[in-house]
């Protein structure tokens, strides 16, 4: 198992435990976690499973591929330079500790 804690913006943490090999946003979905909605099943094309890695993590993660760069650039109001769809990430040890932070859902 892998400890991953993704952070509401108010500061909210829940820690969860991800088996390795899980597809990230079916690990937030299972543990309710607030905006890792998944609407489109994990296809990379909703955004709905946006988060900002903490900047630390980015280098423990493959680079977004093309399909996951074109969607997260088209959002405009909320994208930053970390930020990931965790529908494209795989659970791996090498995330053990990692830090997820959520989008404010009043944005
Ligand atoms: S679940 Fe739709 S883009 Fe990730």
């Amino acid at each position: 198992m892998t400890k991953i804690t993704f952070i509401e913006h108010n500061g909210t943490e829940h820690p969860v435990d991800a088996e390795d090999g899980a597809i990230l946003m079916r690990v937030g979905q299972a543990n309710f976690i607030p905006t890792i909605r998944g609407e489109c099943g994990g296809t990379c094309s909703c955004g709905s499973c946006h988060v900002y890695v903490d900047p630390e993590w980015l280098p423990k993660l493959k680079p977004p591929h093309e399909l996951e760069q074109m969607m997260i650039d088209s959002l405009e109001l909320v994208k930053r330079d970390n930020s990931r769809l965790t529908c494209m990430i795989l659970v791996t040890p090498e995330l053990d500790g990692m830090v997820l932070r959520l989008l404010n859902p009043d944005i």
